[in-house]
């Protein structure tokens, strides 16, 4: 098999394989293409929760990303979780020098079992300075309403804080649905002068630790083989959404999704 681009992934460790890095270079592969990674903190955590986090040095990161990228050129970068302010810096420095057009921003603040992945002084260099030097970020619906301080219930308040987010300077803004109460999921994209909505059926499963990296690396993979924003993030809902559908039923709470589903999207995606 051919492989169709190559992705430098900045993220976090999971070490239950089902979120993070370890989902990420799950989905770039399953997806046809090259997975790179710079790691920035290494979590203990299973289907229960998160039991420890340990931040790598700022420096460290900084090596991986440059090392790596000066080496193989990424087409394109997604970004998860960062943790804390100085590996934050540190990041936005290294991606504003390497000059690559396409990142993707996953904002990830909050792990499925409610432990906070974040503190406030990142959350502050996220909303002043990160996204507009990004081409999507991708925030859940918790993430959403801190970085606009608004309540989210329904798709319109959804749409009325992804506008929000462009006006704070964000380029491109896809705001996830899982977390709203509703039948169905809402993904809504929001690029300067279109708004997309991708409307699906809520599964009801336990089994949905992981999705939103999984979406990000999913649509950065696309994204990095020249398909539009839009298309990109058709794609990856839809891999995400069989790959929840077929989730292995692993683990006590949480489980993971089945990152290997993705025969019949691979076909339909030449
Ligand atoms: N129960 C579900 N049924 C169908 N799609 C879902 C379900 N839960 C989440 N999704 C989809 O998964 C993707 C990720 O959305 P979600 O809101 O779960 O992100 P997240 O909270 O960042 O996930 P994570 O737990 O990985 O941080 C979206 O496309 C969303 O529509
Ligand atoms: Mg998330």
């Amino acid at each position: 098999m051919k492989i169709k681009s190559k992705v430098l992934i900045i993220a976090g460790s999971d070490s239950s394989g089902g979120a993070g890095i370890q989902a990420d270079i799950k989905t770039v592969s399953l997806l046809g293409s090259y997975a790179m990674t710079a790691i920035t903190a290494v979590t203990s955590q299973n289907s229960t929760g998160v039991l420890s986090i340990v931040a790598i040095s700022p420096s460290e990161v900084h090596k991986q990303i440059n090392f790596t990228s000066k080496d193989i050129r990424p087409e394109a970068i997604k970004i998860g979780m960062l943790g804390n302010s100085k590996v934050m810096n540190t990041v936005l420095k290294s991606i504003i020098r390497l000059k690559i057009k396409k990142i993707i921003l996953d904002p990830v603040m909050v792990a499925k079992g409610g432990a906070r992945l974040i503190d406030r002084k990142s959350i502050k260099i996220l909303k002043k300075k990160f996204i507009k030097n990004v081409t999507l970020i991708t925030p859940n619906i918790p993430e959403a309403e801190i970085l606009t301080n608004q309540k989210i219930y329904s798709k319109e308040d959804m749409i009325k804080a992804g506008k929000k987010l462009l006006n704070m300077g964000a380029k491109n803004v896809l705001i996830k649905g899982g977390h709203l109460k509703s039948k169905f999921t809402y993904d809504i994209l929001l690029e300067k002068k279109k708004i997309s909505v991708f409307k699906n059926k809520k599964i009801k499963s336990n089994h949905t630790h992981g999705t939103g990296c999984t979406l990000s690396s999913a649509i950065t993979t696309y994204y990095s083989c020249g398909k539009s924003l839009k298309k990109s993030c058709e794609k990856a809902i839809k891999y995400v959404n069989q790959a929840i559908s077929n989730a292995p039923k692993y683990g006590k709470k949480h489980g993971p999704v089945n990152h290997l589903n993705s025969i019949y999207i691979k076909k339909s995606f030449k």
